[in-house]
């Protein structure tokens, strides 16, 4: 396994640049996710350190070695894709053999190879099969052995969970920290979900619009992010973004501000700012209500099921945890420290 060095990448397309100035440094054997919304140069950035595009302006490097010219067989990293890209005509085994047929490898050292590799993933059974007779499971699960028998010293993967159901994708997350705990291949990971970056990223690096936003531990940036971007990416439902100077209750934090609040972060009380009711979902163990205050709507969420029953139109009384504030420069968006 290998660090991997991003160093001043910039990548145009044309008029389009899709990566702008992008500098990371990622750890031997750390597993880090770029987060970011769609079109924001995810799969470019991956491309780039795979070797399947060239940057504009900038170097790559892997270990020590600058490798930004150099051809994808010769980095010895391995890409899982979104579609799983395995071939069609070949069992399960001889997919994941794959990479060892190339590279020459004897048939006894292939088939060790194999079955160590489908008993780490639990797919034992399946060998046999061609992909179409596999679930999207399943078939994820073998492209990441294809992509494992290689020992690569870098993964990366590419949105590899967005085919899958709800509850599959829990799974599988599961499953690739799993195999990152026991493997400690140096991976970068690639999604717009923020919660598979919370879980899987021992870092997380935002990116918007090709700019590297923020980097660190996941509750950090969660806890402390630079921007009110990053605030309202991370967290489910998104953090409260209100103007200071739309709202009387508000005016005390100055001219120009934006306030973020957590929905969490939010009560229910007596008397206080007073908002209607839009929705109110129950997502089991917690209520989501939607709210309108003026024309924009605020978002609190309560495990008080009682609020489950209110109807649409009800006067509901907020308060806003005072230490739970975020405070934005509503030119910049760029944070302004109030504790
Ligand atoms: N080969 C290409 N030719 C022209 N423009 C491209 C090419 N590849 C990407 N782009 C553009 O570069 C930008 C970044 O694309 P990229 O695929 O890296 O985004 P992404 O973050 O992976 O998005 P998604 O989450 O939708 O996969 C987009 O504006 C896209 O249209
Ligand atoms: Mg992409």
């Amino acid at each position: 396994m290998s660090s991997v060095k991003i160093e001043n990448i910039t990548k145009k397309f044309g008029e389009v640049v899709a990566v702008k100035d992008l500098s990371l440094d990622i750890k031997e054997g750390e597993f880090i996710v770029l987060l970011g919304p769609s079109g924001c140069g995810k799969t470019t950035i991956l491309r780039i350190v795979a070797g399947l595009e060239h940057p504009t302006k900038g170097k790559i490097y892997i270990g020590s070695k600058e490798v930004t010219y150099m051809r994808p067989k010769e980095r010895n990293v391995a890409m899982v894709f979104q579609s799983y890209s395995l071939y069609p005509h070949l069992s399960a085994y001889d997919n994941i053999a794959f990479p060892l047929r190339i590279a020459k490898t004897n048939k006894d050292r292939i088939k060790k190879h194999v079955m160590d590799t489908a008993t780490l993933l639990g797919i034992n059974d399946l060998l046999h099969k061609k992909p179409r007779e596999l679930s999207g499971g399943q078939r994820q699960r073998v492209a990441v052995g294809r992509a494992i028998i290689r020992e690569p010293s870098v993964f990366l993967f590419d949105e590899p969970l967005s085919n899958l159901d709800a509850k599959l994708r829990v799974q599988m997350r599961a499953e690739l920290a799993r195999l990152h705990n026991e493997l400690k291949v140096t991976s970068i990971y690639v999604t717009h979900d923020q919660v598979e970056a919370m879980t899987l990223g021992e870092r997380i690096a935002v990116v918007k619009d090709g700019i590297l936003l923020q980097v660190g531990k996941p509750m950090e940036i969660y806890e402390d992010p630079k921007n009110a971007f990053v605030a309202s990416f991370l967290g489910s439902p998104a953090m409260n973004l209100l103007q200071s100077e739309k709202y009387k209750f508000l005016s005390k934090y100055g001219k120009d501000k934006i306030i973020g609040i957590r929905p969490e972060d939010i009560s229910i009380v007596k008397s206080g700012i007073e908002a209607t009711l839009d929705v109110a979902e129950m997502i089991g163990s917690e209520i989501i209500l939607y709210l309108k205050l003026e024309d924009e709507t605020i978002i609190v969420k309560t495990d008080s099921h009682t609020y489950a029953e209110l109807k649409p139109g009800s006067k509901v009384n907020l308060k806003l945890k005072e230490d739970r504030i975020y405070l934005f420069s509503a030119t910049t968006e760029e944070r302004i420290k109030n504790n």
